[in-house]
């Protein structure tokens, strides 16, 4: 189990929903969550709203990050030209676990218009639930760090 306990929360309009699902999900399992937004259903510009995140996360303000817009692809993208960001798209459990215990994923990224919300909590429970294994994959993510110079 993690210990990390601060987690910030953003999307684009695609996602408000889901977002909200979420965020009451980590409340009621003791996460403090740092919700940016945004509230409004209008349309917005999701690179924005991914930066904004990975800035908290890159910053140690908040330990994790979950992002989401409709793919979740726009979104993680832009979070991912944050230095200090390792943020994948996941529509599954197994691949939710394993950015955590081999990648040392900082950040995930959900599609609002891909997964339903029960797959969403469980990409989440599985994402928070997993340590990241060190050892050989350190290494690895080592080599991801070095190409951000
Ligand atoms: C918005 O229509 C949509 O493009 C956005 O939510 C996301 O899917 C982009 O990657």
């Amino acid at each position: 189990m993690t210990t990390n306990k601060r987690i910030t929360l953003s999307s684009d309009h695609a996602a408000i929903d889901l977002r909200q699902v979420i965020a009451d999900h980590l409340s009621t399992q003791g996460w403090e969550v740092v919700d940016i937004g945004p509230t409004s259903p209008e349309s917005t510009h999701y690179p924005k709203h991914g930066e904004a995140a990975a800035r908290l996360v890159a910053s140690g303000d908040c330990d994790l990050g979950i992002i989401l817009c409709g793919t979740g692809q726009g979104i993680m993208m832009a979070a991912n030209k944050v230095k200090g960001i390792r943020c994948g798209v996941c529509t599954d459990a197994f691949s939710a676990r394993m950015i955590r215990q081999h990648n040392n994923a900082n950040m995930l990224s959900l599609g609002a218009r891909v997964v339903g919300e029960g797959l969403a909590l469980d990409i989440v429970d599985a994402f928070l639930n997993a340590d990241f294994e060190g050892g050989r994959h350190a290494t690895r993510v080592g080599m991801i760090d070095a190409i951000e110079g």
